[in-house]
């Protein structure tokens, strides 16, 4: 078998096998330099500009878990999982411009012309964006993020589910959050206790449209 469909069947096992799982063993740890592990690969995803506005508070304190219980409105996954991950997308990431053009410059990826015109662009237009189409970017990079957050976990044989089922207002107040970050969603990372259950899609046909719009109206 060639290496790429090794790796091609590899990774469609990753992504059919992967499951929300709710139910965990509660008595599994997960060391820091794992989960460093599972999030160095998670930031590797695409971002609006490269700003990577996502940023992560991992919660593996279990005092702190069974704090966010009930703020998770006692989905028994923030306690039992061994770590709940909180994806946070940072609406104003375009500051951070600098820093990450000048590393692409260090590396040799952009010259310092390239550079200046990408900063002084990206600084522009971001700053100039409304906060809604801001925390959209964040949004949707917080999506990306998250997804191949589950991934790696699933290839690295952990499960997750991801939860919007919780009340932000109370998650943003139990970590003190500023308002200039948005919560994405919770990820409950562990090793499963029992499987997900099985899930249906909707036929390919009914979400795919070529060459134009034939969705219902
Ligand atoms: C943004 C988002 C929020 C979700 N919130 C919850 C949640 O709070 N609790 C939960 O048990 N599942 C939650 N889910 C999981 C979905 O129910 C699940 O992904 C869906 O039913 C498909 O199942 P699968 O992930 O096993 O393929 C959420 C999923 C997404 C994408």
């Amino acid at each position: 078998m060639t290496t790429e469909l090794k790796v091609g069947q590899e990774f469609k096992k990753v992504i059919s096998e992967r499951r929300s799982v709710r139910k965990y063993d509660s008595s599994w740890k997960i060391s820091k330099k794992e989960i460093e592990e599972l999030l160095n690969e998670a930031i590797l995803a695409p971002s609006s500009s490269n700003l990577q506005p996502w940023r992560f508070i991992v919660i593996n304190d279990q005092s702190l878990q069974e704090k966010l219980l009930p703020i998770a409105y006692n989905q028994q996954q923030a306690v039992d999982a061994s770590a709940i991950i909180a994806v946070l997308g940072d609406t104003e990431a375009y500051r951070n411009v600098h820093t990450i053009y000048d590393k692409a410059q260090a590396e040799g990826f952009i010259t310092p012309e390239i550079k200046e015109t990408m900063v002084n662009n990206t600084w522009n237009n971001y700053s100039s964006f409304s906060p809604e189409r801001r925390r959209n970017i964040a949004l949707i990079d917080g999506g990306l993020i998250s997804m191949q957050l589950m991934l790696a976990a699933k290839a690295k044989g952990y499960d997750t589910v991801p939860m919007g089922g919780y009340d932000p207002v109370a998650f943003r107040e139990l970590f003190q959050i500023p308002e200039r970050y948005v919560p994405v969603m919770l990820i409950a990372l562990g090793k499963a206790a029992a499987e997900g259950r099985p899930t249906t899609r909707l036929p390919l046909e009914q979400v795919t449209y070529w060459n134009e719009f034939q969705g219902e109206k």
